[in-house]
């Protein structure tokens, strides 16, 4: 009895909280207020329109700090060593998508755990003339992979798929960074690596998150190869140490001369695979030779007159968001956040939207994906017609229902003249497989453990995934990388954003965009608060430790929902405000913008 009280109370306050129309927008829905969010004596002005964040008491970030403010250009990234790198070519005058590639190659150095040329990614592109584009360097599966390839003698799913040689798919990180740059950049490749082969030549100066993640992740940087250069003397360099690449730095520098075909093609495409088969991998120069990025149409769609561009099938991460953004539009308001009502509606959604991520999407190349089906508002209403105002509902009955009818990094690039780039690239593991190759100074990615590598079975991340997601030679395993684009109702750049961590790469990244668009949040604010995720199985809706307060957490209960705890993505963000550009770094996990 005293539970039910509790969620209506909850609820009740939620429905209370209905949204005032935003005030009047001069240029852009962000543009009210002062001038310029940087008064003259310094101080951050969030614009007329924000809300203050209210999080639990107990959450670790606190609401209402500033952002890194830029009049002019913006670079959000993981590493600071990557955003410098980014805005050192802004500066010279490169348009966002040269920083946005310089980024790419600088965190391939500076981020060895994520950072990379031996993985893939996305990225999202949003020109200031309108034009938009998505390229997907997604790696594929090698052409001798097989469907049963990680399953041994008595059918049980093995770790190969997560750990060493064989975990690993065709990288597409030059390919895609050489092909964005050819297309949308200004820069010659040689001008946007130079920072990156800078920090490979003349080295880095490790800092402590470095050195911590090089001596958390010691045995696996050791098992295969990279301790000559990650763990010199048996130990991870010390926090001041410079840490010098060399041989990462010609392998840069032959890709700066030639372009893609330095990696792809030639000497060292040759020495690199052939020292991976002699690891027991199974990636060729055939493999090498065949491997394209491809241009796709980003993912379009509108949520209460905002316009988002988002990154489409290889990855299940625009597709995703955009149904679950369909789904939550039919409410005529969202309950307050952190409302018992805010975590039922958001789980449930992502719950309806992630059952059809894990059974129906998969690389377009190979499974008929029903994109247009997914992100349609009609059949957004219906799914939302299946969400009880109190209770949860099981996995097992959505899927019924639908039926009839570990690492990775994210940058947000803004120019000077609000072109933008969001990419997302990943080994998948923190250092990948752990396989680093040598001869040519990188770590080999683990993605083929994004596929389903025994369908039904969970992956490392807990996805359940079906047989369009099996493993096949040359296909793309699916992905939830989202780099995201918002523009607001007046068509002015809103938001660049987008996420690391596996599933929750997808809520995260739907969370940051609904505090900003739903709750008002600033830019700081949408990026410290608490966040959730639900990924349909496990039936679990998960929050942050301390992200809900107690009472939340007991009225969620009694609606059925089982809670889990674990921690979520990590983003790092740009908004557009009055006078220039918000960047925030994830305060979780010490990301880092950079603007000017
Ligand atoms: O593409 C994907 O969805 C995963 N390979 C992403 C992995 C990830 O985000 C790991 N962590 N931070």
């Amino acid at each position: 009895m005293k539970a039910r009280k509790l969620i209506l109370g909850t609820l009740v306050l939620g429905a209370c909280h209905s949204q005032s129309a935003p005030s009047p927008a001069p240029t852009g829905a962000t543009d009210v207020g002062t001038p310029t969010a940087l008064a003259s004596d310094g101080r951050y002005v969030p614009a007329a329109d924000r809300r203050p964040g209210v999080f639990p008491a107990a959450w670790r970030h606190k609401a209402g700090r500033a952002p890194v403010f830029g009049a002019h250009a913006m670079v959000a990234s993981d590493a600071p060593l990557g955003s410098a790198a980014g805005v050192e070519i802004l500066k010279r005058g490169g348009n966002a998508v040269d920083a946005a590639v310089a980024v790419g190659f600088a965190i391939a150095v500076a981020y060895p755990e994520a950072g990379n040329i031996g993985g893939g990614g996305y990225m999202v592109i949003h020109m200031a003339d309108g034009r938009a584009a998505a390229l997907d360097y997604r790696e594929i599966a090698p052409l001798a992979a097989t469907r049963d390839m990680y399953l041994d003698a008595s059918g049980k799913l093995t770790d190969k798929s997560i750990v060493g040689p064989l975990s690993s798919g065709v990288p597409g990180a030059v390919a895609g960074l050489t092909e964005a740059l050819a297309k949308y950049g200004t820069m010659s490749l040689a001008e946007v690596m130079a920072p990156a082969i800078r920090y490979a030549e003349d080295g880095i100066v490790v800092d402590s998150a470095l050195s911590h993640s090089f001596k958390s992740n010691q045995k696996l940087i050791a098992e295969f190869g990279g301790g000559s250069v990650f763990l010199p003397n048996g130990a991870p360099p010390a926090p001041g140490t410079t840490l010098k690449q060399p041989v990462l730095a010609r392998t840069l520098r032959a890709i700066a001369a030639k372009g893609r075909s330095a990696f792809y093609e030639g000497p060292i495409a040759e020495s690199w695979t052939s020292e991976l088969r002699h690891a027991g991998g199974i990636i060729t120069t055939a493999d090498l030779q065949r491997y394209q990025p491809v241009w796709r149409e980003p993912v379009r769609s509108t949520y209460r007159g905002y316009s988002l561009f988002t990154m489409p099938p290889s990855s299940s991460g625009g597709v995703t968001i955009t149904e679950t953004l369909n789904i939550l539009e039919g409410y005529d308001s969202l309950p307050a956040f952190g409302s018992a009502g805010w975590a039922h509606l958001l789980g449930s959604a992502y719950q309806r939207a992630f059952v059809d991520r894990n059974e129906k999407l998969a690389d377009p190349a190979f499974v008929k994906v029903p994109i247009a089906q997914l992100t349609d508002k009609t059949y957004a209403a219906r799914l939302r017609a299946t969400i009880g105002n109190m209770h949860a509902t099981p996995t097992s009955t959505v899927s019924t229902a639908m039926r009839d009818g570990m690492e990775t990094t994210h940058y947000s690039v803004v120019d000077e003249k609000g072109n933008a780039v969001a990419t997302t690239t990943t080994l998948n593991n923190l250092y990948g497989s752990g396989v680093y190759i040598a001869s040519a100074g990188f770590f080999l990615n683990d993605e083929m453990d994004d596929f389903a590598a025994q369908p039904g079975t969970p992956n490392m991340f807990g996805l359940v995934q079906g047989e369009a997601n099996a493993v096949q030679p040359g296909k793309r395993m699916l992905s939830a990388m989202s780099p995201t684009i918002v523009l607001d109702p007046q068509g002015q750049l809103l938001l660049v954003t987008g996420a690391a961590g596996g599933p929750t790469i997808i809520t995260t990244t739907m969370e940051i965009i609904l505090n900003v668009i739903e709750q008002h949040m600033t830019l700081a604010d949408a990026m410290r608060a608490p966040r959730l995720h639900h990924q349909a199985l496990p039936d679990q809706l998960d929050y942050e430790p301390n992200g809900l307060t107690v009472a939340v957490q007991d009225s969620l209960k009694a609606m059925g929902h089982k809670l889990g705890t674990r921690g979520l993505a990590t983003a790092n963000s740009i908004m557009r405000v009055r006078g220039g550009l918000d960047g925030v770094g994830e305060p979780r996990s010490g990301g880092a913008a950079v603007g000017y």
